[in-house]
């Protein structure tokens, strides 16, 4: 695929149902040229996101456990080879692809096995769906806002049985928030790995906080700015092409090994003013306003502001007051 052979139309059409214009009522991919379409643009996107989230991952310690992988609602497949590609696939026993439209599962397992040569790649069966072989490490990407309570209840089914989960969705306030009750629900059966650096329940759902919500933003590659295929993209998806806004869960049966001790996560981004640098921060304490003065660290200050990296922290701090910190795996 490249910009040229890009069919514009079926993304139009995309894009009306992604912003809501056109009802989420079924199977929606027409054609093999629109799912590669999705892939090189809004699969692509989405691509940058994963990357930031395994970068978390990686840095936090988290390893997926060996075994078989399931990416559900696959659409072109690009969460779990974006995963595989970062983490490698050696440990991967095999890759199985669901989504309710055969076109899209089908477009998935062939770009894998492209991909991943010596890989199992499937397509999922009934057994594996309906309850009697592991789930493995359950992949779930952007999928959220386009189930029925029904379907939402058969894939949290799937999430009770999974080894681990790492399911990522857009950044915005009803998906983030609709992602933490179902962490909520699920805290009491499987470890939180991430983005939450404590068990707690999250206290963004907590009452009085209706206006925050858990959510993230990857950076794209630099290069995609003087690039006239992504600006284009942009500008007739109505893209603003430097906000990668995201929220992500990891959760985990096996028992922790990742240290995460006194660690913080900052919520959305990092506010720079003249003289301080500030911030929502969420700990084992909770939810908190964070300010860093420049003069305190100037050269954290700097980091901040420049950093691609994902913001999880060690503070040292005197009340909501920064005065250093190290980032997590700093030397990883
Ligand atoms: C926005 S796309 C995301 C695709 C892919 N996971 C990604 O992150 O690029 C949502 C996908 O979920 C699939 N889907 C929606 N409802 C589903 C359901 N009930 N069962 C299986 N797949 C479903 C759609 O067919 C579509 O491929």
């Amino acid at each position: 695929m490249t910009w040229d052979e890009l069919d514009w139309e079926a993304l139009a059409r995309l894009r009306r149902r992604f912003i809501g214009q056109e009802p989420f009522d079924g199977p929606y991919w027409e054609s093999e040229s629109e799912i590669a379409s999705y892939d090189f643009t809004y699969g692509e996107r989405i691509g940058w996101k994963w990357d930031h989230v395994v970068r978390e991952l990686r840095l936090r310690g988290w390893h997926p456990p060996a075994g078989p992988v399931l990416d559900w609602g696959c659409g072109s497949g690009v969460a779990s080879r974006r995963l595989l590609r970062e983490f490698g696939a050696t440990w991967c026993s095999r890759l199985t692809l669901w989504d309710h439209s055969p076109l899209a599962a089908g477009f998935a397992a062939e770009s894998a096995a492209r991909g991943f040569p010596g890989l199992s790649v499937t397509q999922a069966t009934p057994g594996l769906l309906g309850g009697d072989e592991p789930v493995g490490l359950l992949i779930i990407s952007h999928v959220l806002n386009e189930l029925t309570p029904a379907a939402r209840e058969t894939l949290l089914e799937l999430v009770a049985r999974a080894e681990a989960v790492v399911w990522v969705e857009s950044g915005t306030s009803a998906v983030s928030r609709a992602l933490g009750g179902i962490r909520e629900r699920l805290a009491s059966t499987l470890r939180v790995v991430a983005p939450c650096t404590h068990a707690n329940t999250c206290p963004v759902l907590a009452p009085g906080r209706e206006r925050d919500w858990c959510h993230f933003f990857a950076p794209p590659p630099p290069g995609i700015f003087a690039d006239s295929g992504w600006v284009k993209f942009g500008q007739r998806a109505g893209i603003d092409l430097r906000s990668l806004p995201y929220s992500f869960l990891a959760l985990d049966r096996r028992p922790p090994t990742e240290d995460r001790a006194g660690l913080s996560r900052v919520i959305g981004r990092v506010e720079h003013l003249k003289p301080l640098a500030r911030w929502l921060n969420c700990d084992a304490a909770g939810l908190a306003g964070l300010e860093l003065p420049k003069r305190a660290d100037a050269r954290l200050f700097k980091e901040l502001e420049r950093t691609r990296e994902p913001l999880v922290y060690r503070w040292r701090r005197e009340g909501d007051r920064v005065t250093g910190g190290e980032a997590v795996g700093a030397k990883a």
